[in-house]
């Protein structure tokens, strides 16, 4: 029995074989995602770079699952709908990389997606207080953005309570997503917290059974599924 009706798992394509890029978002789909996470990265936001619209134009074809790009680059107003036209079903936005994040965010809905705000460990929710009506979806960083495997921050976890209730106090649907050394050991928690959105790479993609194992396991813990 799921302990959260809607609770989604949103595979980390960053953790994946770039060489195989296809065969990964159709294996995840296979196994049952309903998100296809996609990191993109600048070398300036984050010290990291990944990839950009043309992998999420080349998978849409391919795919039906939800894809959520995670933009986590400067001035991410300049590239909203090209993303979009990519592909895109949701573009979240690093709250720290938007000067004007009422506007991007309208900027986002306009264009045709759904609209996401991304917090930092170090950022408090406050930030998301007077924008809570052009938001669909919150994603708390459960690790410092910019690398996969990295260990989970304990610390995030009074945020996603906070921002849990928050969403309990608006009139419309938003997600909260939680990014970020989630895995089977870390899943219960964040999911007690309030979490409905598990983004996960290394421990899906490196489990030695594959990654169709590793989803199951994933939700197995966040008590979606029996195991
Ligand atoms: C971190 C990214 C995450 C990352 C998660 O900058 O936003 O999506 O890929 O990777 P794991 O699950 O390995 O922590
Ligand atoms: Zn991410």
């Amino acid at each position: 029995m799921s302990i959260v009706a809607d609770l989604r798992i949103a595979p980390s394509l960053l953790a994946a074989d770039f060489g195989r890029f296809a065969d990964a978002a159709r294996d995840c789909e296979r196994a049952g995602a309903e998100f296809l996470h996609f990191d993109v990265m600048d070398g300036m936001f984050v010290p990291n770079i990944s990839f950009g619209m043309g992998a999420i134009r080349a998978l849409r074809p391919i795919s039906q699952a939800h894809f959520d790009i995670h933009l986590m680059i400067v001035q991410p107003e300049r590239y909203v709908e090209e993303f979009i036209s990519a592909g895109a079903n949701s573009v979240t936005v690093q709250a720290e990389a938007c000067v004007h994040l009422q506007r991007t965010l309208a900027q986002i809905r306009k264009a045709g997606a759904k609209a996401g705000v991304a917090l930092n460990p170090a950022t408090p929710e406050s930030v998301l207080e007077y924008v809570m009506d052009d938001v669909d979806l919150v994603l708390v960083m459960t690790v410092n953005p910019g690398f996969g495997g990295q260990a989970f921050l304990p610390a995030t976890l009074p945020k996603v309570r906070r921002v849990r209730e928050m969403i309990g106090r608006t009139r419309h649907p938003i997600d909260l997503e939680v990014d970020g050394g989630i895995g089977a050991d870390t899943a219960s928690q964040v999911v007690k917290a309030g979490a409905n959105v598990l983004v996960a790479g290394t421990s899906l993609f490196g489990n030695p059974a594959g990654v169709d194992e590793g989803i199951r396991a994933l939700r197995t813990a966040a008590g979606l599924s029996e195991g």
